[in-house]
């Protein structure tokens, strides 16, 4: 055991040199500017009591789902919660998992075969990269947003032809180029799988997402949405049609081996949308407050231009990332690095999140302060 230990702190130790052991740190109470709770769902009172009260209204008391979907897991309100999600999302079908992280594996890790292609945009997140990892396919990254490098390498692509992309990316902020995305799969014949974690809920009529606000949605064989950042609450789903989702029931195993999310979850996920399409002036909120951020930072030439709630600042350098954030913190900003390897290096940053509750006042200071910062650093 000792030296079970003994092995464990060596890597840590590694980890510490280089800067970049990571630890837990409470949430603070500094000013929110790094939550993915971008319509501030996950801190409202309304949401909390509406939940809370639908739950009530369930005769059968039910703590836990007691087993897998396929098992004990599974209840007619379940279902009727997905139909209702398919219906956002202008779908046939659509299939509730446990959150974003095995939605990606479920789809990566099942649908693309031995002789197949995922061809994934660099810049994916960590869960449809290991996805991708954990199927028998061919894989292989093309330049972020590149349409070009991607072209190229579909032209060498074997098998069915998979493409993984984001609608937003979680650390830059930037969308998919989705109409020439799309135009492009259909003239190689590829299936595009469209992660639309970040735009679920911000973008569209009822939270439906990018593709659909795009009228793109019919042309993308799978998305997947989750819940966890502006719905506010945890779990995600899985849109397409009929057969995908009897595909996905029979074949993905982060779905068939797994206990199934509890009922409070289920009544969670479909309270969230019908606040949130009672409650659709947040959307124009949130980019009113993101036009604001925009405007203020405007001359500032080290950030990267983002339409969405995600926004940064580049101050390359590891040390250098985590200087200017502490000293965001320390005037009461809670804001977090993003240090490489997360992203490559030379692009470490600050990502800041924003929300529909963040005032005017708060911007205004956030970017006041990220305005010297910048100065003395240049
Ligand atoms: C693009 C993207 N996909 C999927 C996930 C995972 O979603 P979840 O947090 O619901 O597991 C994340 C979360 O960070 C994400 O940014």
């Amino acid at each position: 055991m000792d030296e079970f230990r003994k092995q464990l702190q060596v890597r840590l130790d590694t980890r510490e040199q280089e800067g970049l052991l990571r630890t837990l740190k409470y949430t603070s109470a500094r000013v929110d500017f790094t939550s993915n709770d971008y319509l501030g769902l996950a801190r409202s009172q309304s949401l909390f009591d509406q939940i809370h009260h639908a739950l009530d209204s369930f005769t059968t008391k039910s703590n836990g789902a007691t087993g897998s979907r396929l098992l004990a897991g599974n209840t007619e309100y379940y279902e009727s919660v997905e139909a209702k999600l398919a219906d956002i999302f202008k779908v046939e079908a659509s299939l509730i998992l446990n959150s974003g992280y095995a939605a990606n594996l479920a789809v990566l890790s099942s649908l693309p075969q031995r002789n197949d292609t995922i061809l994934y945009d660099e810049l994916a997140h960590a869960c449809i990269k290991d996805g991708a990892r954990l199927s028998l396919a061919k894989r292989f990254s093309f330049r972020h947003n590149d349409l070009e490098d991607l072209e190229a390498k579909l032209k060498r692509a074997e098998g069915t032809i998979y493409i993984a992309v984001e609608s937003v990316y979680s650390m830059d902020g930037d969308q998919c180029p989705l109409q020439a995305l799309v135009t492009l799969a259909e003239k190689y014949n590829a299936f595009i799988i469209l992660d639309e974690a970040h735009s679920t809920g911000v973008y569209g009529e009822r939270g439906s997402g990018l593709a659909v606000s795009e009228n793109l949605h019919n042309r993308i064989a799978v998305r997947v949405y989750t819940f966890g950042k502006a719905m506010g609450i945890h779990g995600a789903c899985i849109a397409g049609s009929k057969e995908l989702r009897n595909y996905l029931i029979n074949f993905a195993r982060p779905f068939i081996y797994t206990t199934a999310l509890p009922l409070h979850s289920v009544v969670a996920i479909e309270c969230a949308f019908n606040y949130l399409q009672e409650n659709i002036y947040l959307q124009q909120q949130l980019q009113k407050n993101i036009h604001a951020y925009r405007h203020a930072v405007q001359y500032l030439p080290n950030k990267t231009v983002s339409h969405s709630s995600i926004q940064t600042a580049i101050f390359p350098g590891n040390d250098h990332s985590k200087k200017v954030a502490t000293e965001l913190q320390q005037k009461g900003f809670d804001v977090r690095p993003i240090l490489s390897p997360t992203v490559p290096k030379g692009s470490e940053r600050l990502r800041i999140c924003l929300h529909t509750f963040n005032t005017q006042p708060e911007i205004e200071a956030l970017t006041g302060a990220l305005k010297s910062l910048h100065a003395l650093a240049h």
